[in-house]
C-alpha cells in the first residue's frame, strides 16, 4: 500500500541543505570505517547547490569521499561535456572538482552519445548502477509540473534510463540560462522512475515559493502519471526537506507543532 513520504520542514534552504549534506556525511565516513563503499544518486539545477556547498566543507574539514560511487539523474542530449550548460560542467563546477571522488566513480549520462548507440547506453547506465550494489541515497530536486530526474509528466513507473523529450514547463523553466527557449535542448537522458524507486533512501529538496503548489500536490495521496513526483509515495524510505515556502501548503500534512 502507498504511504505518504514524510516532510521535513526546516527554517531556510541553507539548514535543510546542512541536514542533507551531515546525513550523507555521516553515511560516508560510517561505511569508510568499515571499509563499505557508498553509492550516492544527485541532482543537478539550483535545489541542490547549497547541498554540495556544504559537502565540499565536510570535505575540506578532513571527510573523505574517496569511498563513494556516485550516479547524476540526467543530462541534457546534444549538449557535449564541455557545454556551459551541460550537468558534467555543472557537477564539476559545485561538486567534484572539489572532492576525493576518483573520476572513475563518478557517472553522469553523456550527452554526446550517437542516437544508434542511445539504447545501449541506457542499459549499460543501469547495469552500472546495478553492478555498484545499488543507489544507498538518492538526491532529488523537483520540476513546477512535478518531474523527478526528466521523468515529465506521464512518465511510467516502469522506467528505467532512457531517453526523454522534456515537457514545455521544463523547457520554459531553462529558458533564461540557455538565452532562449530556442536553445533549451528537447530531449534528455533521464534515470527512470523505476530507477529512482529502487534506490534503498529518497531525499527530496525543495526551496522557495514557486515549488509550494506543487510539493503540496507530491504529498497529497493519490499516485498518478501526470505528477511524476508522487510515485514516491511508492517507496517506503523517502523525505521531503523543504524550506518555509516551498512548505508554505503543508500545514495539514504536517499536523499541529
Ligand atoms: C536535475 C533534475 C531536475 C531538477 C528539477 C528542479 O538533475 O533532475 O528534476 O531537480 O528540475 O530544478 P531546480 O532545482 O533548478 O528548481
Amino acid at each position: 500500500m502507498a504511504s505518504l513520504p514524510s516532510p521535513h520542514l526546516f527554517p531556510s534552504a541553507e539548514a535543510a541543505s546542512k541536514a542533507l549534506a551531515s546525513e550523507i556525511g555521516e553515511l560516508v565516513a560510517s561505511r569508510a570505517a568499515t571499509g563499505q563503499p557508498v553509492v550516492l544518486g544527485l541532482a543537478t539545477g539550483s535545489t541542490p547547490i547549497g547541498l554540495y556547498a556544504e559537502l565540499v566543507r565536510l570535505h575540506r574539514n578532513g571527510l573523505s569521499f574517496a569511498n563513494v560511487t556516485t550516479f547524476n539523474l540526467d543530462e541534457y542530449l546534444g549538449l557535449p561535456r564541455d557545454h556551459k550548460e551541460s550537468y558534467w560542467h555543472f557537477m564539476h563546477d559545485h561538486l567534484f572538482d572539489h572532492l576525493d571522488i576518483p573520476r572513475e566513480k563518478i557517472h553522469i549520462p553523456d550527452g554526446s552519445i550517437p542516437e544508434e548507440d542511445l539504447p545501449n547506453y541506457c542499459s549499460e547506465y543501469e547495469n552500472a548502477i546495478a553492478r555498484s550494489g545499488g543507489i544507498d541515497l538518492q538526491v532529488l530536486g523537483i520540476g513546477r509540473n512535478g518531474h523527478i530526474g526528466f521523468n515529465e509528466p506521464g512518465a511510467s513507473s516502469e522506467s528505467y534510463t532512457h531517453v526523454t523529450t522534456l515537457n514545455e514547463i521544463t523547457i520554459a523553466d531553462a529558458a533564461d540560462s540557455f538565452g532562449s527557449p530556442q536553445n533549451v535542448p528537447v530531449r534528455a537522458i533521464t534515470m527512470g522512475v523505476r530507477t529512482i524507486l529502487e534506490a534503498r533512501r529518497v531525499v527530496l529538496l525543495a526551496f522557495g515559493k514557486s515549488k509550494a503548489g506543487i510539493i503540496r500536490r507530491a504529498l497529497t495521496p493519490g499516485v498518478t502519471s501526470e505528477v511524476p513526483a508522487t510515485y514516491l509515495q511508492l517507496h517506503q524510505d523517502v523525505s521531503f526537506f523543504v524550506d518555509e515556502e516551498a512548505g508554505s501548503g503543508l500545514r495539514e500534512q504536517l499536523g499541529p507543532e
